[in-house]
């Protein structure tokens, strides 16, 4: 079990890479990890985070109030997007925001990114939704972002960047590399005359192969009622689903709003 000082360290080093990688400028996004369920580790606002040292980041409560931070350092602008995903996605231990210039110029043009172009991308995130713009800082980006937790791993912000989250903070940084791969990738492939999508029956064994490795997460392989009975899903439904695909009178749907209510009601 890695000490806190060494999860700090970690967050520093995600975010060199984050911004090395171009996937932020300046200051931008922040990054998030769970300690229990009252404590997280988070970015401070206003510094690049790729310049960071295990001194800059901040100790917060499930509210995103400080426990702790040194003289000068306040916890990111964006805390209560990233309580927002701990309340409601149990599962998920890290939480990364990043501006990635692909999958953010999708978000910009309103494109989700919902095309089977390649395996992995159809393994790893399935697609990608566009989270309602909601201006940064106030409860608008989580309430937009809300109606998708419950069925992926990452989502684009409108107008903003890109979300991603999973059980550890690696993960999360892969998640949001994922994103910005699948986004460059199909960016190109249209540049080039347009993407030959996958077929139907191809997403399916791609499908089939992420439900038998028992990847962890939330992805429409496991989650789409419509994907599960033979109807349009993420994959096929034009790139307009977003996140609407799951059909309000289906199973699934209803299992997701009685976990957000039991979750309210633990004060979780
Ligand atoms: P913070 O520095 O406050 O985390 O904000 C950066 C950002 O990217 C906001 O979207």
């Amino acid at each position: 079990m890695a000490t806190e000082y060494e999860i700090k360290k970690q967050i520093c080093e995600i975010g060199k890479r984050i911004y090395n990688r171009g996937m932020v400028a300046s200051n931008d996004g922040n990054i998030s990890v769970k300690l229990n369920d009252n404590e997280f580790l988070c970015t401070p606002t206003g510094v690049s985070k790729g310049f960071m040292t295990p001194e800059y980041i901040c100790k917060v409560d499930a509210q995103g109030k400080v426990i702790q931070a040194y003289d000068g350092f306040k916890p990111s602008s964006e805390i209560k997007m990233h309580m927002r995903v701990y309340k409601e996605r149990p599962d998920v231990n890290a939480v990364v925001h990043a501006h990635p210039v692909y999958a953010t110029s999708f978000a910009i043009a309103g494109i989700p990114l919902t095309e089977p172009i390649m395996p992995e991308a159809v393994i790893a995130l399935g697609c990608v939704p566009i989270a309602e713009y909601g201006t940064p800082s106030t409860e608008e980006i989580p309430d937009a972002v809300s109606k998708y937790l419950q069925y992926f791993d990452a989502v684009l912000l409108e107008n903003h960047g890109a979300l991603a989250f999973s059980d550890s903070l690696l993960n999360a940084y892969h998640k949001m590399e994922s994103v910005e791969f699948y986004a460059q990738l199909l960016y190109q492939a249209k540049m080039l005359g347009g993407p030959k999508h996958l077929s139907e029956a191809q997403v399916q064994r791609l499908y089939e192969i992420r439900r038998a490795f028992g990847m962890k997460g939330k992805h429409p392989a496991d989650l789409c009622p419509n994907n599960k009975q033979g109807k349009p899903s993420c994959h096929s439904c034009g790139g307009n689903c977003s996140g609407n695909c799951h059909g309000s009178s289906a199973e699934e749907d209803i299992i997701a709003q009685i976990t957000k209510n039991v979750l309210a009601q633990l004060g979780k």
